[in-house]
């Protein structure tokens, strides 16, 4: 089984030019700093701080979610009620694995909302008999995902009486919240969310894996592939993706004021993750002070697009629109399936050349075009390459991410793992609606 791979020589000043390329002095710089940021996340990991870089050795609780499926042959609607961390991993997974399987056993429905058009046309549609809601949240509390369960267990009881609590099975905090208060009062089977990853880490945890053992997922696979990216993202600069990715993005950040990175897979099946890496990235991130209190207001703005269906769009602006972006590429080696165009019209000269074409190697056409495009154009831009879309991979990918965003907290001197623009939003909205407190 093969590694992920990250190439970024097309963000060097050597490819693409001083202007918007990293030079080699930059480089040294920003690789330096980064072997001070993985040391320091290395010391927060040992000193137990860093729980979700361990999620990969932590596989106690597959059995259980194993058995959970089992006793509930009756299943087939998966729904997840949840938001931001607690959401974003499973509709990647579900993406990746559901997308473009014809008659999965099991349909998976995300609700990471509170539009009431969306929720009604569900319940018109979904026989509650065989559906089952996971409702996933750390702090059991988030508005969005309380008034949306509240909503399902109603239309349960209205179906099922009292057999409802079959059909609900908790993620949640086993400290706080209202959701294990509710748990404990109504005998709802609950799954510990460990309450030292923030949700945005959580997709190796329960949150990720119960769902993802409904999709049919390997979980073990899944879980080998992020603990096979935990030993490379503990090796040297030169072997290790993570750092690479964390001090590379930096040193565009901070030397070519490149405020932009759009993440661009060339594969319809990982067109979720960019929204999960967005998250990931952007909370993360974004943040106005440092770990000392000074006002620095830093972080790239994550954006996403899609291969080739953009070339017909956003292309455009990447090329020859502002200078202020890098583009991260996710690029498939080995597709799962192929097609080949084996008959062009005799009449039709034009079209002779994809005689005998595979879509995959028209696919990697179009990449490496759009590639060479951007470099001509002096666009920074970087490739993390798949050798297939498989359970390891994308553990992989995953694990990558997760420790590049660590590192990269080192590297601006802030605290990667707190989210304090989100709560006033919040607080307003608690108010407008009445709630006790605010
Ligand atoms: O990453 C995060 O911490 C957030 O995006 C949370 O996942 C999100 O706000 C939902 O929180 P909770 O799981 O407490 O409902």
């Amino acid at each position: 089984m093969s590694d992920i791979t990250y190439n970024f020589d097309n963000m060097l000043a050597e490819r693409i030019g001083p202007g918007y390329g990293i030079t080699a002095e930059e480089l040294e710089q920003a690789i330096e700093r980064s072997e001070a940021g993985h040391a320091a996340v290395q010391a927060r990991r040992a000193a137990g701080k860093l729980h979700f870089m361990d999620l990969p050795q932590e596989r106690e609780v597959l059995a259980r979610l194993s058995e959970i499926r089992e006793s509930r042959p009756w299943v087939k609607h998966f729904v997840v009620v949840g938001i931001g961390g607690s959401a974003l991993g499973s509709i990647a997974l579900d993406h990746t694995f559901s997308s473009t399987t014809t008659s999965p056993q099991v349909q998976f429905h995300c609700f990471d909302n509170v539009d009431p058009e969306e929720l009604h046309a569900f319940f018109q549609t979904v026989d509650l008999r065989e559906t089952l809601f996971n409702i996933v949240s750390k702090s059991g509390s988030t508005l969005e995902t309380a008034a949306t369960f509240l909503l399902v267990r109603q239309e349960l009881k209205k179906k099922l009486g009292t057999d409802y609590k079959k059909h609900l099975i908790f993620t949640t905090s086993n400290t706080v919240g209202l959701l294990r208060e509710v748990s404990a009062a109504e005998g709802i089977e609950m799954l510990v969310h460990p309450d030292d990853v923030g949700g945005r880490f959580t997709v190796l945890s329960v949150v990720g894996l119960f769902p993802a053992v409904w999709m049919g997922i390997d979980v073990e696979k899944l879980l080998d592939g992020a603990a096979r990216m935990d030993e490379r993202c503990q090796e040297p600069f030169a072997s290790n993706p993570g750092q690479q990715f964390a001090a590379l993005q930096y040193a565009s950040y901070v030397f070519k004021k490149q405020n932009v990175v759009t993440m661009m897979p060339y594969a319809f099946r990982l067109k979720k993750w960019p929204e999960w890496f967005k998250q990931l990235w952007a909370e993360s991130l974004g943040k106005q002070y440092d770990r000392q209190g000074k006002e620095i207001r830093v972080g790239q703005t994550p954006t996403q697009a899609l291969g080739s269906t953009d070339q017909h769009s956003q292309i455009q602006l990447f090329n020859c629109g502002s200078r202020d972006r890098n583009i991260v590429f996710l690029q498939v080696e080995q597709f799962d399936h192929d097609l080949i165009i084996s008959e062009t019209p005799d009449q039709v000269d034009e079209l002779a050349y994809l005689q005998d074409k595979s879509f995959s190697q028209i696919m990697t056409a179009e990449y490496e075009g759009t590639r060479g495009a951007l470099v001509e154009n002096q666009v920074a831009n970087s490739t993390l390459v798949l050798p297939d879309i498989s359970a390891y991979t994308i553990g992989q990918l995953i694990y990558l991410l997760e420790y590049a965003t660590a590192v990269s907290g080192e590297l601006y001197n802030i605290d990667a793992f707190n989210q304090p623009g989100v709560e006033r939003g919040k607080e307003i909205a608690y108010k407008l609606l009445g709630r006790a407190g605010y």
